[in-house]
Formats: C-alpha cells, sequence, structure tokens
C-alpha cells in the first residue's frame, strides 16, 4: 500500500543520534511511503513514489504528519491496583522512601500483584497497552518486578509474552526480580541478592528459551538505589545476568547517586534510567560508552519534584539521550509519550525535534531494537503513526489530548 499526500513525513533515518545530532528528522515535505507486509519498501516525496509505483494501491493521508510509532523504552506495565492513597501521603509531606522504607510503595503493589489471578492481572495489563497504543506507542519495554519471589515473577513475564503476542503493542520484556528486597528479605537482603542470582535469573533463563521461539533475550535490570539495592548488590546481579546471556539495564541515580551510571556505562549495558543525581563525571563515563541515558521526566513531574533529568549536559558531552515514561503506579502513572514529549520540552528544555528523535529511534536503541524499528526507512518494519496536525511541532506544543489519529503496526491498520 503506497501512503500519499503526508503534509511531514518525519523519517528519523539514519540511526540513532549522539549529542547535538540530536532532533533530525529527515523530514520529507510532500512525502510518501510504500509498506509491503509488515515493512517499508520505499520513502520519498509524493511525487517520486506516485510515478514509481503507479498500481499500488492508495491510502490519502489527508495532509497529516507521519512519523515512527513511539517506542517507550521503560516502564513497568504487569501490576494490581493503585495506590492513590500514597500520592495523598505524599502531597501530605511523607517522601517516596520514608513510605518504601515502612513497607508501602514497592511492597504495598507487591501485595497486590501477588494475590490477583492471572485473569486479573492480564486484564488491567492489557488496559494499560492498549491506552499505550491508541497514544501512538507501537513498541514497548515492559517489566516484571511486583512478583520479588520466583514463581511471581516468572508468571509476570509470561503475561508480557502472551501480551505481546496478541498484540497490536510489541512488547520488550525484562526482567526486574530486584525492584525491591522481597518483604520475607527484608532483615536480610543479601539471602535475596543470591536467591536472585542462583535461582530466580537461570529459571527465567529457562523459561525464555523454552517458550520465547528464539526472539532475543530479555533484559535484565537492578533499582540501583538507597533502600533498593547498593552497588555491590546490583553488580553481583549484573555479572550473573551477563554470565547467563542477558543485556542489562539499570535505574540508576533517581533519589541519590551511588555510582549506578558508571557501573552501566563499564558493564555495556543497554541503558541507564532515570539519571537525576547523576553527576558530570559519570554523565561523561555515560557519554563515552553505547548505553543509553534513559530520561523519565513523569517521575519527577509525578512525585511533585522540581529536579529532572540534566539532559542538556548529557547532549552537551555527546551522549545518547532517550525518553520513557516509566510507567508505573508508584510514581508515573502515564501510559503516554506525547504527555512525555511536552513535558522534555519545558523541564529538560528539549525542542520538539529532540524529543521526538529521543522518543523514536534512540528510545529504540534503548531496548537494543534500532534496526528494525523507530524510524521509517526501507527493510524496516511499518509501524507508523499519523498526528491530526500538519506541523509536527504540535507535538511537545500542545499537551493533554490525544494528537493521534491513526496507528500502524507492522503495516495493518489498527483500529484506535
Ligand atoms: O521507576 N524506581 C523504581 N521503580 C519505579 C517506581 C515503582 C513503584 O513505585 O512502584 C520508578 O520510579
Ligand atoms: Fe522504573
Amino acid at each position: 500500500m503506497l501512503i500519499h499526500n503526508i503534509s511531514q513525513l518525519l523519517t528519523m533515518k539514519g540511526g540513532p543520534q549522539r549529542g547535538h545530532d540530536l532532533g533530525k528528522l529527515g523530514l520529507i515535505e510532500q512525502g510518501a511511503l510504500l509498506m509491503r507486509g509488515e515493512n517499508i519498501e520505499a520513502v520519498g516525496t509524493q511525487d517520486e513514489l506516485l510515478t514509481k509505483y503507479p498500481d499500488e494501491p492508495r491510502l490519502d493521508a489527508n495532509g497529516k504528519v507521519i512519523l515512527p510509532g513511539f517506542v517507550d523504552p521503560h516502564t513497568h506495565l504487569v501490576w494490581a491496583g493503585d495506590r492513590a492513597v500514597e500520592f495523598e501521603m505524599r502531597l501530605e509531606g511523607r517522601t517516596y522512601l520514608e513510605i518504601l522504607a515502612a513497607g508501602g510503595g514497592i511492597i504495598s503493589t507487591v501485595e497486590a500483584t501477588r494475590s490477583a489471578d492471572y485473569q486479573t492481572l492480564f486484564a488491567q495489563t492489557r488496559a494499560r497497552a492498549k491506552t499505550m497504543f491508541r497514544y501512538g506507542t507501537t513498541t514497548a519495554e515492559a517489566k516484571t518486578g511486583y512478583g520479588l519471589e520466583c514463581k511471581s515473577e516468572l508468571d509476570q513475564l509470561q503475561i508480557l509474552m502472551d501480551l505481546d503476542k496478541e498484540g497490536p503493542l510489541e512488547i520488550v520484556p525484562t526482567f526486574l526480580p530486584a525492584h525491591a528486597v522481597a518483604p520475607e528479605y527484608k532483615t536480610n537482603p543479601d539471602e535475596y541478592v543470591r536467591l536472585i542470582c542462583s535461582k530466580m535469573l537461570p529459571a527465567a533463563r529457562e523459561h525464555w528459551v523454552k517458550h520465547a521461539a528464539g526472539k532475543p533475550m530479555p533484559f535484565v535490570d537492578v533499582f540501583c538505589e538507597t533502600g533498593a539495592f547498593d552497588l555491590v548488590q546490583s553488580r553481583r546481579i549484573f555479572e550473573t545476568a551477563r554470565d547467563l546471556g542477558f543485556p542489562l539495564k539499570i535505574h540508576a541515580d533517581e533519589f541519590d547517586n551511588l555510582g549506578g551510571a558508571r557501573l552501566a556505562a563499564e558493564l555495556g549495558a543497554a541503558s541507564a534510567d532515570h539519571l537525576v543525581k547523576t553527576s558530570l563525571a559519570d554523565i561523561e563515563a555515560l557519554a563515552a560508552s553505547s548505553t543509553v541515558a534513559v530520561a523519565l521526566p513523569c517521575t519527577p513531574f509525578g512525585l511533585g519534584q522540581s529536579e529532572y533529568t540534566p539532559a542538556r549536559q548529557i547532549l552537551d558531552k555527546g551522549g545518547l539521550l532517550a525518553l520513557a515514561t516509566d510507567c508505573n503506579p508508584g510514581t508515573a502513572w502515564c501510559e503516554n509519550m506525547q504527555f512525555v514529549i511536552a513535558l522534555a520540552c519545558r523541564a529538560l528544555k528539549l525542542t520538539p525535534a529532540q524529543a521526538i528523535a529521543a522518543s523514536t529511534i534512540n528510545s529504540a536503541a534503548a531496548i537494543q531494537r534500532a534496526d528494525r524499528i523507530g524510524s521509517i526507512e526501507p527493510g524496516k518494519q511499518a509501524d507508523l503513526v499519523f498526528l491530526s496536525v500538519d506541523d509536527y511541532r504540535h507535538l511537545g506544543y500542545r499537551f493533554g489530548e490525544n494528537l493521534v489519529n491513526t496507528v500502524v503496526k507492522k503495516g495493518r491498520i489498527i483500529p484506535i
């Protein structure tokens, strides 16, 4: 099918964008593209493609903007229940880490999630996946991490695999038993780390190899933070995971700098995420590596904090910057990458073009999928969003309304 009459076609071509190269849109005015099966076959101006492919069935984009589907590289999609009560507690003055230390926070969602049956958990997770898709996210990374025991972590991994199979949202799973110390090990966290290394990671590997039909291994992530896992524990988990063949991700410097970002760079992690308290030296270490820095502006916003990821410094040092929602029930219940873009323009001082690149080609790099998704180029997967406007800058400029009008996943138009 040939899509034509595209006012602005944002191809994002040329691969991940480092430092101040961020924001190269590969913009074609009055553009067109040809999809065949699941993939993109040709991209160009309308004049070129209509002449070259006169007999293809056509779809008139009616002057809309088309860009790659958003890639959300950091979400905690699988959970049951909500934490509205804690939101109110925080507004009354308690901090996130205080609530966590008192057995609330992540642990209260662990309790709700462990006690939900498969159908309930699947249904609640699927509802969020559908919302993401309606707002233009065509691929999302999604983490386990509200089980903190072997069976429920594997069940959560399986829910993500089942949801991916069902579609249309494509899901790239991450195994996160190191999201918090399991309540059973509260007085002996090292024992929980040992359990993760000796039992949970090997079990996740076995489960994946048996059921994932040859797909790339899921990521393993660690919440390296005061009150969660320290640097020594994080390293132990990562080295075990790496030896088992898992690619790595890290939650680093959300509230305190424990050195997680540097560890990520050293171990060649795919990404280091949050990075609010990251020092300039750590930013330099990240920028000198292939690890993508993922900023999650909904998290400080959701917590009512004024400090955000120093995105301009990351770009000044030549780092790879991506954006994500961090969708989770504690700090940031937001499925919407358009809102992330609007927030990044204000709080991180990105231009709309930079924020779009950080939400497409660079976020694809943060989940090691930039060879398949994140740009509109021949041979890549046909994952597209059509905006209901004729200027891409409306992304960022406007917020609170869904500007996505049509979503194409793997070459198929999916009703939203
Ligand atoms: O990324 N930091 C750890 N994980 C989430 C919060 C999860 C929760 O509070 O349930 C985050 O902010
Ligand atoms: Fe997170």
